[in-house]
């Protein structure tokens, strides 16, 4: 039987561990040992990460990998991947090594509009309010002067502020639909200020308009927030080679191998349940780099599915085509990410994981991401329309089911050897574990 508390987030950090241990684990001792496992030696180190979330009780770690051999516009990187799936950071190595032996990765930024909103409502006349709007547009740019000057000085800023008219889609509904350029950073903070500025001063403006005192209608704000749909903020990046040079493996025949990736990428177009399992898998590749760069993940995953949806149906964000003997693959999304501000400054890792990819601007991470999750869909769909993806994936699970056996290093090499040209089951695993257990 567990208690409710009230004040838990004023407790330490070690009443915080007991009081969860003992209220919700069968054995507070074994479960304090290991959220003390998982602290850093490092008091300073574990300090920062306590103090990068509340109630705060220890640290939850994904592996982080290294792909190598990404050649992107010229520009060799070694991509660094946060992801606790096996598979994923092999397969990015096995696209990145395959395209670079083919003029590697091509990637253009197409776009970097930021997008936020000041949702509110109003009953009055929809002329009055278009008035109203342009007279106080700019005294709504010069409120928020002293939160742009900075980025301003930098290039970016606010780019536009319109009014919208969403009455057709919901009575009274309008918004400020608001466009930003926020460079280096990812902005949220810089967006959400911003707007919190435009709101009071629309609604001061709007109290103090004669406009709206004759008519006896106010304006009602509801919320000022950025959206994490921001379909002009927007990458390509693309690979492609002579049909006769696709050639995973020597026992493909390349022809055949372009004309069935097409297929599976015309599936995943016309049939949702396909595409969102083919857009996971970019994903497996985009959100490992987003991680391990300090990144907002789960921005970037609302986003791109948003995109993904764009025309009415759930699609494929990859596409190819054959033409003129060339098979060109290519893929197109949204990604708001930033290297400067956030975790980029905070996080040592992320410093690193930045360092490795040559210190990049916010477009030459967008470039860098899409990439990743280019190699990713590259590698699932050659795999999925060739061998299968399991024969892959278990060889590299392998190790997973062999530290749950509790192997030792010895019987993993073991092991290891003897699935090389062994089919790898978690029953066969298990058969292979016992008998050298029994007879080592
Ligand atoms: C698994 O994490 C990802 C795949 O399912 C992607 C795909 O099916 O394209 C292999």
């Amino acid at each position: 039987m567990t208690n409710p508390i009230s004040g838990f987030s004023k407790l330490s950090k070690q009443e915080k561990i007991d009081w969860v241990a003992e209220q919700y684990t069968h054995n507070p001792t074994v479960t304090k040992r290991l959220l003390q496992k998982y602290w850093n030696i490092d008091d300073e180190l574990q300090k920062l990460h306590d103090e990068f979330i509340e109630n705060t009780i220890s640290n939850y770690y994904l592996p982080l990998g290294i792909a190598p051999n990404f050649l992107i516009n010229g520009k060799l990187y070694a991509i660094p991947m946060a992801i606790e799936e096996s598979s994923v950071v092999a397969a990015a190595s096995k696209a990145a090594k395959f395209w670079l032996d083919r003029g590697g990765f091509k990637a253009e930024v197409l776009g970097t509009e930021k997008i936020g909103q000041v949702h509110f409502m109003y009953s009055g006349d929809p002329d009055h309010l278009e008035t109203f709007f342009l007279q106080v547009k700019p005294k709504l740019i010069e409120a928020a002067k002293s939160l742009t000057a900075n980025m301003e000085k930098r290039g970016g800023g606010i780019t536009q502020i319109e009014l919208r008219n969403k009455t057709s889609e919901l009575k009274d509904y309008y918004q400020l639909h608001c466009t930003f350029e926020t460079l280096d950073a990812m902005g949220a903070n810089f967006i959400n200020s911003c707007l919190e500025q435009f709101a009071e001063t629309f609604e001061e403006e709007a109290m103090a308009s004669p406009l709206f005192n004759e008519e006896g209608k106010k304006i009602e704000i509801v919320m000022s927030i950025l959206s994490n749909y921001v379909p002009n903020c927007l990458i390509r990046a693309e690979v492609s080679c002579p049909v006769s040079d696709l050639r995973p493996n020597a026992s493909i025949d390349p022809e055949e191998f372009a004309k069935k990736m097409i297929r599976a990428i015309n599936i995943a177009d016309v049939e949702p349940h396909r595409a969102v399992t083919h857009n996971k898998g970019i994903m497996n590749g985009i959100d490992a780099v987003v991680l391990a760069t300090g990144n907002d993940f789960r921005a970037v995953e609302a986003g791109v599915h948003a995109y993904a949806a764009k025309d009415g149906t759930y699609k494929s964000l990859t596409h190819a085509t054959i033409a003129h003997g060339i098979f060109k693959f290519w893929i197109e999304l949204p990604l708001a990410l930033g290297t400067i501000g956030g975790l980029t400054n905070l996080h040592p890792l992320v410093g690193m994981a930045l360092e490795i990819l040559h210190k990049p601007s916010a477009k030459e991470l967008m470039q860098i991401v899409a990439v990743a999750g280019l190699a990713q869909n590259f590698a699932a769909v050659s795999s999925l329309v060739t061998t299968g993806i399991q024969e892959g994936h278990m060889k590299m699970h392998l190790l997973n089911i062999l530290n749950q056996l509790g192997a030792t290093d010895l019987e993993k090499k073991k092991i290891v050897e003897y699935f090389k040209d062994h089919t790898v089951t978690q029953s066969a695993v298990v058969q292979v574990f016992n008998t050298l257990r029994d007879n080592p």
